[in-house]
C-alpha cells in the first residue's frame, strides 16, 4: 500500500513490477526530442503514455495536469516538475495547474488564505523564475476551492465511489476524516475536467507525478472507466519520476532543512550546501584512485544528472572520470559548486522579477 500523505522511500523496481507501471524507456524511441529527464531515466515509468506519444506525433490536442500542494518551501527536487511542464509547454499542450488548497486544508491543516499566499509567493514565483510562461493562454492555474467545475465534477464522480474502495486504496493509515477522504475526489476531478465538453471534450491527458501519487492515478483511471458512457472520458495517462536524494543520503524533504537545497537559498548557501553533500567516494584517496568513485551512490552526481549538465556527453565524461578514479571528490565538488552557484545566481535574479508577475497569475 502506498500512502500519498506520508510516503517514505519507494522501491521503483517493485512499483513497476507490482502495480503495473510500465518502464518509460520502452517508449523513448517514439518520442521526438525527449527531455533530459526522460533520456536519463529519471522519468522511469508510465501508464498509457502511448496516448500522448500518438497525440504528439499527430499534433493533436492533449493536456497536462499537475497540481501543487502548498505546504512548505520548494526545494531543488521540485524543479523537476517545472522542467517537465516547460517541455510540454513547448510541445503545445494545454496545461492545468491546480493549487491543492483543499487537499492541504484537509490533509495538512493549512488554512485556505495561507495556501493561496504560499502558492503565489513561493510556488508560482519559482515556476516563473524557472521558466514556465504563465502568460500563455494555454496555462490554466486555479485554486481547487475556487473552481466550480472541478468541485461539481468531484461531487458527481463521488456517486460511484464507495468506502470499501477508498479503504482498499488508501488503507487505515491514510485519510482519517471525511474532508481528507474527499480530497482525492477533487484531485480526480482536477485530472478529468479538461475532458468535459466545456473544455474541448475528451482528449489525452497526462499527469506527471512522483510515484507516491499513484494511488490517486489508479483511482482516477477506475473512475474514468465507470463514467465512460456519461462523459466519454479517455483514461488519463501518467508518468512517474524518481525523487532526488537529500544531501544527507535519505529523502530530500522541506521539513528537514539539512537534507534540502531550497530554491530560495542564496547562491552562497546553495554552494555551501552542495559541499556538505554525501558522495559516492571511497574511504581514502588511494582507494579512490584504485577503485574509482561510485556516481550511482553520489548526491553530487545526482545534482549534475538532474539539474546541472544539459549535455549528455559532458555528463558521461564526468561519470567516466569518477568511475576510473581520475577525479577526486574534492575537486568534483568544487566544480559542481560553481555550477550550483551559477544556477542559483540566475534563479535569484529571476525570482525578483517573477514575484510581482506571480501575484497576478490568479487574477484572470
Ligand atoms: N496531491 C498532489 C500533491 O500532493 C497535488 C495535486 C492536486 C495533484 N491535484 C492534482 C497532482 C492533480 C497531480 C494532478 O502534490
Ligand atoms: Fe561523486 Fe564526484 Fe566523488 Fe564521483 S568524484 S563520487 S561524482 S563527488
Amino acid at each position: 500500500m502506498i500512502d500519498p500523505w506520508s510516503s517514505t522511500s519507494l522501491d521503483y523496481e517493485k512499483l513497476v513490477q507490482q502495480f503495473g507501471i510500465k518502464p518509460f524507456r520502452d517508449l523513448l524511441g517514439d518520442i521526438e526530442n525527449p527531455s533530459l529527464l526522460m533520456r536519463r531515466g529519471i522519468i522511469f515509468g508510465h501508464r498509457d503514455f502511448g496516448h500522448i506519444v500518438k497525440a504528439l506525433r499527430e499534433k493533436k490536442p492533449f493536456a497536462v495536469v499537475t497540481g501543487m500542494m502548498p505546504s512548505g518551501k520548494m526545494h531543488i527536487g521540485h524543479k523537476m516538475i517545472v522542467d517537465q511542464l516547460i517541455w510540454y509547454q513547448n510541445k503545445k499542450a494545454e496545461i492545468y495547474i491546480p493549487i491543492a488548497d483543499m487537499e492541504s486544508y484537509s490533509a495538512r491543516g493549512v488554512e485556505f488564505s495561507e495556501s493561496r499566499k504560499l502558492a503565489l509567493e513561493e510556488y508560482i514565483t519559482n515556476y516563473i523564475a524557472l521558466g514556465l510562461n504563465f502568460k500563455s493562454k494555454n496555462v490554466h492555474t486555479y485554486l481547487q476551492s475556487e473552481n466550480r467545475d472541478v468541485n461539481d465534477l468531484a461531487y458527481k464522480l463521488a456517486l460511484k465511489v464507495n468506502w470499501n474502495e477508498m479503504k482498499a486504496i488508501y488503507g487505515f493509515s491514510g485519510p482519517t476524516n471525511i474532508a481528507h477522504l474527499y480530497a482525492p475526489l477533487i484531485q480526480v476531478a482536477d485530472i478529468l475536467h479538461p475532458q468535459l465538453e466545456a473544455y474541448g471534450g475528451p482528449k489525452p491527458v497526462v499527469v506527471p507525478v512522483g510515484p507516491d501519487q499513484d494511488p490517486h492515478i489508479r483511482l482516477t483511471r477506475d473512475i474514468a472507466e465507470r463514467f465512460k458512457t456519461q462523459f466519454h472520458f479517455l483514461s488519463p495517462s501518467s508518468t512517474y519520476h524518481r525523487f532526488i536524494t537529500g544531501l544527507t543520503g535519505g529523502k530530500m524533504s522541506s521539513s528537514k532543512p539539512k537534507t534540502a537545497i531550497f530554491l530560495s537559498d542564496s547562491p552562497d548557501v546553495a554552494e555551501k550546501k552542495i559541499k556538505t553533500a554525501k558522495t559516492g567516494g571511497r574511504e581514502s584517496l588511494d582507494e579512490q584512485k584504485k577503485l574509482g568513485g561510485m556516481p550511482e551512490d553520489c548526491v553530487v552526481y545526482e545534482m549534475l544528472l538532474y539539474h546541472l549538465v544539459d549535455d549528455d556527453h559532458e555528463l558521461a565524461e564526468i561519470r567516466n572520470q569518477c568511475r576510473s578514479g581520475q577525479i577526486m571528490c574534492g575537486e568534483c565538488k568544487a566544480q559542481t559548486a560553481l555550477k550550483v552557484r551559477e544556477l542559483f545566481e540566475t534563479l535569484s535574479q529571476k525570482r525578483e522579477k517573477a514575484r510581482s508577475k506571480a501575484l497576478k497569475v490568479l487574477e484572470d
